[in-house]
């Protein structure tokens, strides 16, 4: 253990130890749950760098190990209730413990003898929420709370019947990252501190519950009370509190491998299976750059189309769209990449969102290499290129090559972590990683990354740290090679370092040419589009200048078919285009699109441009939007409201 690091470990480890074995599974079509191994509590860091802002927890006075979930899933009225018995591990001096809250509603606070504590909860603050101040006895190690999420709580979505695929049963699920969870567990929620968890969940019969956990076997009724089932899981290494996860609906379950199977709703399981019938592959092929898959089983859950991102790695059972869905495998690089998160963001962590980059980033930089090892070199540097142009953007957008949000360590005081969610994180992350490989040698940085996640796995992780992992690791005192890296300029400085790794111009030739035809005189690719992938398409229609007249677009979306696209991606970078455009011929397939998936990548952009064109957008915007806004997650609506469509 380094220095750096404070253990307030070893004190609560043998208190854990006792929970740790998993139950025999005992339904057929529910997977079968793989041994995990014991976890030590992993360590806090308590350099300056690691103090979290987003969380009002002071983790080195007293910090959560272990958080005991037993829930009730309420369906009329919209919430979770029952109780959080966490676990903390304490300075002998600690006359508190700070947790952070947002909008529970707490009932009591009691210690692991049942004894009443005193807790305050404080103002509340319209990004962090309030924190959640409970006073500790000299001994007190535990701490439960009977309490309820509000009806609005963030991180939750409840689904009526009707917005569900079956239309027969509602549906919850959750997204915790960045800090959404405090709005359904009160427990700290600051990624930097790692806890162990389980959760008993009961639900209407009828209904099956999954979490990002090993679960326990299939749902238990109780003889009392058989209109509830109850579900149990238990994450028995520490994980960053956003990756706890849960979803309620008519899920079923299709394995797709032997350590790996899809969660979707009946209709959608047989093309859900279909496009993720590479799974093992790349869980293979993620092995082999990485090292070992240490959560056990990896298992995928496809949501109902209002789930606000494309995907989130909830360890163990990864969240996904179900957009990405193309019916030809084009877009399961999505799926690459929260199966790399596995690694990158799972088992090393950012402590803090400023170093968000090094979740996203190296991700980013693992799914280029997945893409390559299954599907060839060709791909991935096409995707690399495609992710390049974003990364260009994005650092536009951003203010430029000097702007301070250029950087990869990030400023976010007074800011929410989402700031900090740009191609800047994800892009340059990945161009500085490719960089390293460029500079060093495929060979050594391959080493390197295997040790990376073999020292810090399941621990939190600063850019310090990483910085000075790759000079004790891969440099070696090596001052030519340290010169030629850049490091600190590619982490902390804007803009992009001199030694940056390009992408390869032949990459999309043809497609180059063929979009340069189209900005000199209006001729169509046709026949070639018929033969592009999907990046190829992409780059054709993100290259295309952002200003053509409606009768080129329209000529272009008849001989393409753009606005019928089932391509999801494809059509999103296409009704950008249009609505750039003041294009009417697109909007009926815009307000399709907009009414029937929530994803806020595609979603925001699109409303958003709607909205400032006032003239002609703004009124389609509001009148999609009052459509549409019962049917998006609440980290979609969130941006949007203030528009006042
Ligand atoms: N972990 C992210 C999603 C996320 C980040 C949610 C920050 C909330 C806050 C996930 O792994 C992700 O990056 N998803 C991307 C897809 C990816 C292929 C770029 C998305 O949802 O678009
Ligand atoms: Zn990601």
């Amino acid at each position: 253990m380094s220095s750096l690091r404070l253990l307030l470990a070893t004190a609560a480890a043998a208190a854990l130890a006792s929970c740790q074995s998993v139950a025999p599974n005992l339904a057929s079509m529910t997977p079968q749950p793989s041994p995990v191994a014991a976890a030590p509590i992993a360590p806090v860091l308590a350099t300056a760098d690691a103090v979290d802002i987003h969380s009002y927890a002071r983790p080195l006075e007293a910090r959560v190990t272990h958080v005991s979930l037993d829930l009730a899933v309420d369906f009329e009225t919209r919430r979770l209730s029952g109780t959080a018995a966490l676990d903390i591990v304490r300075r002998p001096d600690a006359r508190e413990i700070v947790l952070d809250d947002r909008g529970l509603e707490i009932q009591s606070i009691v210690d692991g003898s049942g004894a009443p504590l005193q807790y305050s909860v404080g103002t509340s603050d319209p990004q962090l929420g309030s924190p959640l101040a409970i006073a500790l006895r000299p001994d007190t190690r535990r701490i439960v709370i009977r309490y309820a999420s509000a009806s609005d709580a963030g991180a939750l979505q409840w689904l009526t019947p009707q917005q569900t695929a079956g239309k027969r049963l509602p549906y919850l699920f959750s997204q915790g990252q960045a800090i959404e969870n405090r709005s359904w567990i009160p427990t700290q929620d600051s990624p930097g501190v790692r806890q162990s968890w389980e959760a008993r969940i009961t639900v209407p019969t009828g209904l099956v519950a999954v979490m990002s956990a090993p679960s326990a076997g299939p749902g238990r009724s109780n003889e009392r009370d058989p209109g509830h089932v109850t579900y149990s899981f238990r994450m028995p290494h520490s994980v960053a509190p956003y990756m706890i996860a849960i979803a309620v609906g008519d899920v079923r379950f299709q394995s797709l491998g032997p350590r790996s199977g899809v969660w979707t709703e009946p209709s959608t399981i047989a093309a859900a299976a279909r496009e993720l019938e590479d799974t093992e592959k790349m869980i293979a092929a993620a092995e082999a750059l990485y090292g070992p898959y240490l959560w056990g089983r990896y298992d995928l859950l496809v949501l109902p189309p209002s789930f606000p991102f494309g995907g989130m790695e909830n360890p163990t059972l990864t969240f996904l769209t179900p957009t990405f869905i193309a019916g030809d495998k084009s877009l399961v690089s999505l799926v690459a990449h929260e199966l790399a998160h596995s690694w990158s963001g799972n088992l090393a962590t950012n402590a803090t969102w400023a170093d968000f980059w090094l979740n996203e980033g190296m991700t980013t930089y693992a799914t280029y290499r997945i893409v390559e090892s299954l599907y060839g070199p060709k791909l991935a540097a096409q995707q690399y290129a495609n992710g390049f142009d974003a990364m260009m953007t994005a650092i536009d957008d951003a203010g430029g090559m000097k702007a301070p949000d250029s950087r990869l360590h990030i400023d976010l005081k007074g800011r929410h972590p989402d700031d900090g969610l740009t191609d800047v994180a994800y892009e340059k992350g990945a161009a500085f990683l490719r960089t390293i490989e460029h500079v060093a040698g495929r060979e050594r940085f391959d080493a390197w990354l295997k040790g990376w996640f073999g020292w810090h796995r399941f621990e939190p992780v600063t850019s310090a740290i990483f910085l000075a992992d790759i000079r004790q690791n891969l440099v070696r005192g090596d001052a030519a090679l340290e010169q030629k890296l850049m490091l600190d300029a590619w982490v902390y400085e804007p803009g992009l370092p001199s030694n940056l790794v390009r992408p390869d111009p032949a990459a999309f030739a043809n497609v180059d040419a063929a979009v340069s035809r189209f900005a000199s005189n209006g001729t169509i690719p046709s026949q070639l589009w018929a033969s592009w992938n999907t990046d190829e398409r992409l780059r054709f229609v993100n290259r295309l200048p952002r200003k053509i007249t409606k009768q080129r677009l329209g000529a272009l979306d008849r001989a393409l078919s753009l606005s019928e696209t089932g391509n999801n991606e494809v059509l999103f970078a296409w009704l950008s285009l249009a609505v750039a455009n003041r294009y009417g011929a697109a909007v009926p397939a815009l307000e399709r699109f907009l009414t029937t998936q929530g994803r806020r990548k595609f979603v925001a952009p699109l409303i958003k441009a709607l909205a400032k064109d006032s003239a002609w957008g703004r009124p389609i915007a509001s009148r999609v939007y009052r459509v549409a806004r019962p049917l998006y997650h609440p980290i979609t609506a969130r941006g949007l409201d203030e528009l006042k469509l």
